[in-house]
């Protein structure tokens, strides 16, 4: 390595490996990195040392060539002068994990920050994919602030299915209303399933995944274009060799994550969200991230920064492709450029390239229209996250991107009273409940009802379920209605193209709203006001206060014990309440 290439004060890892007063434990440090070959040569040579947060395995199939992938950040690490050193996260996959993943994103959290605050690493290379990996990760390096870049594993190639596109999830949720509409049958709802996952990689709509990759991107954290580039694309090899090079530069420069995220950098990352009809699961994600960041971004912001933006990105579920098609139409550089151009973006926020966003979109500028709109001929207007509150809940996020005409020609046209609608509610503790009594004829559920699920907040379902795109029962697919409006305190898939009122706090298990609402009670919806109230007067709702919260399932593992402890509501990032009191805590521990 030459002399330019070393940091020019003294590293955080030096203090283990190069600690002239603590002899005997540099030694006790040194020592059993060489068993498996490094040299101390190399440890105390004052080479900035790498972590490689390591979150593929088998028990993460959307991330797991990241083991792969890995061997290329380590030769850009090494050829950049630096080390690399490559640990495990917990795993985090989406479709798998029970009651669900939602629940071990701020455990993954928790262990990535013991790692990074207490092991010789001067930066990190964050390797994400699904859906809570990007989240956890970047969460844990701003507490942290070790100079840090997010490297995704990429989404799965596109699949085809009787020659037309099935994207990941979204395959799912149309299948099962024509399975359920005796459209197909069983065989052919796991063929189109199955079809969807053609190759390595995370899910390849705009789901969870690709959005979060998409947000650290927006947010300066990765590398210009890294978010879209499928997984199986040489591209993708190529970009882990220049994020490992890229790694090792960060921490020379000292740029940590504390420079990059800024309130700027949020908001830029909430109008992308808009353009490329993101996952709600962003607004949770985004909050954590922010808090753990101490910026201040508040519930109001989607709608003040977000909603107005229009959708830009024709990839399902919004729109009509997928991943390969969209990364060919220059993936988030392109979207973002757009948004530069029609003055939204702000363009001088920092970013781990070293150059402001606005030098790296320079040139970015779409050439398949037909995948990526311009800003002045978008594919749906205002197609952000419409925000509501009312004596149902405080918050609720409604994706207004995956709104049809149809949805919005029943519900929503009403003469003289556009943008309102009131409707019969049928409520259901949980999951369970909805599948066990969905199609009960007693129910009397018809296009005028509003399903409402409660019991799926963080606390309810501990990690928050994604079940509020509740489909209507057989009787109503059968006549062709695809879609009823929906509400709950649990979350959506992102992949899903349901017009659901989700992610409501306080959920039902604190208290919330939902807890007092009864089947037959009328809800009336009101968009252009953002409201959502059921029509109960304040003495019935305080009368039925005495009736108590409906009940939840007990604790089933000692960390669902802690995580309800702890954690905040889905409009607040469901954090762990006071986590974000520690921050920038990069120092070098004392060894006790
Ligand atoms: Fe892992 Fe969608 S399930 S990315
Ligand atoms: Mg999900």
């Amino acid at each position: 390595m030459s002399e330019n290439n070393k940091a020019s004060r003294r590293l955080r890892s030096q203090d283990w490996f190069d600690n002239p007063d603590h002899l005997d434990l540099t030694a006790l440090y040194l020592e059993r990195f060489m068993n498996y070959g490094t040299t101390p040569e190399e440890l105390r040579s004052g080479k900035p040392i790498i972590g490689i947060a390591q979150s593929g395995s088998d028990l993460n199939p959307c991330n797991r060539h990241h083991l792969d992938l890995a061997k290329r950040l380590r030769d850009g690490i090494r050829d950049a002068g630096g080390i690399p050193i490559e640990f495990p996260t917990h795993p985090l996959f989406e479709n798998c994990k029970r009651p669900t993943a939602g629940l071990d994103r701020n455990l993954a959290y928790l262990g990535l920050v013991e790692i990074l605050y207490g092991y010789p690493l001067d930066g990190v290379v964050l390797t994400t994919g699904c859906d809570k990996t990007t989240p956890s990760a970047l969460m844990a390096a701003s507490t942290v602030d070790i100079p840090a870049i997010v490297f995704s594993g990429g989404p799965m190639l596109d699949g085809y299915h009787d020659g037309d596109l099935v994207g990941s999830g979204t395959v799912i949720w149309r299948s099962r209303r024509k399975f359920a509409a005796g459209e197909i049958d069983q065989e052919q709802f796991l063929e189109a399933a199955l079809s969807s996952a053609p190759s390595i990689g995370h899910c390849n709509t705009m789901g969870t995944a690709s959005t979060m990759n998409a947000m650290a991107e927006a947010l300066g954290m990765s590398l210009t274009g890294c978010a879209a580039i499928p997984a199986a694309y040489r591209e993708r090899g190529q970009m882990a060799y220049r994020t490992g090079r890229r790694a090792v530069e960060l921490v020379l420069q000292d740029i940590r994550p504390s420079y990059i995220l800024t309130r700027a950098a949020f908001l830029n990352a909430i109008m992308v969200n808009s353009a490329i009809g993101g996952s709600t699961n962003a607004q949770p994600h985004l909050m954590a991230m922010a808090k753990h960041a101490g910026v201040a971004l508040n519930a109001d912001d989607w709608q003040l920064h977000g909603f107005e933006i229009p959708l830009l990105a024709n990839v399902q579920p919004a729109g009509a492709y997928l991943g390969e098609r969209f990364h060919r139409a220059g993936g988030v550089p392109a979207i973002m450029w757009e948004l530069l151009q029609a003055g939204k973006l702000d363009g001088n926020c920092p970013t781990v390239t070293g150059k402001t966003m606005a030098a790296n979109l320079e040139g970015r500028q779409s050439d398949d229209r037909e995948v990526i709109r311009s800003y002045a001929e978008p594919l749906r207007e205002r197609a952000g996250f419409l925000v509501l509150k009312g004596n149902l809940f405080d918050f609720a996020i409604m994706k207004m991107s995956v709104v049809s005409e149809d949805f919005r020609k029943r519900y929503l046209s009403d003469p003289g009273h556009e943008g309102v609608f009131e409707g019969k509610a049928v409520v259901f503790d949980g999951s369970e409940d909805y599948h066990a009594r969905i199609n009960d004829p007693s129910l009397a559920i018809d296009e005028r009802s509003i399903l409402v699920i409660r019991g799926a907040g963080p606390l309810g379902w501990p990690g928050s379920a994604e079940v509020v795109n509740m489909q209507p029962p057989d009787h109503l697919l059968k006549r062709g209605i695809m879609s009823l409006p929906t509400i709950g305190d649990g979350r959506q898939s992102g992949t899903a193209d349901s017009p659901s009122i989700l992610n409501a706090s306080p959920e039902s298990a604190a208290g919330g709203g939902l807890a007092y609402v009864r089947t037959g009670d009328v809800i009336r919806i009101d968009f252009n006001a953002g409201r959502c109230d059921m029509l109960v007067d304040d003495d019935e709702i305080e009368r039925r206060h005495g009736d108590g919260i409906p009940q939840v399932a007990a604790d089933a593992t000692p960390w669902q014990m802690l995580y309800r402890q702890t954690v905040t509501q889905l409009a607040d990032g469901a954090t762990i309440r006071n986590a974000d009191t520690f921050r920038q805590i990069a120092k070098v521990p004392p060894r006790h």
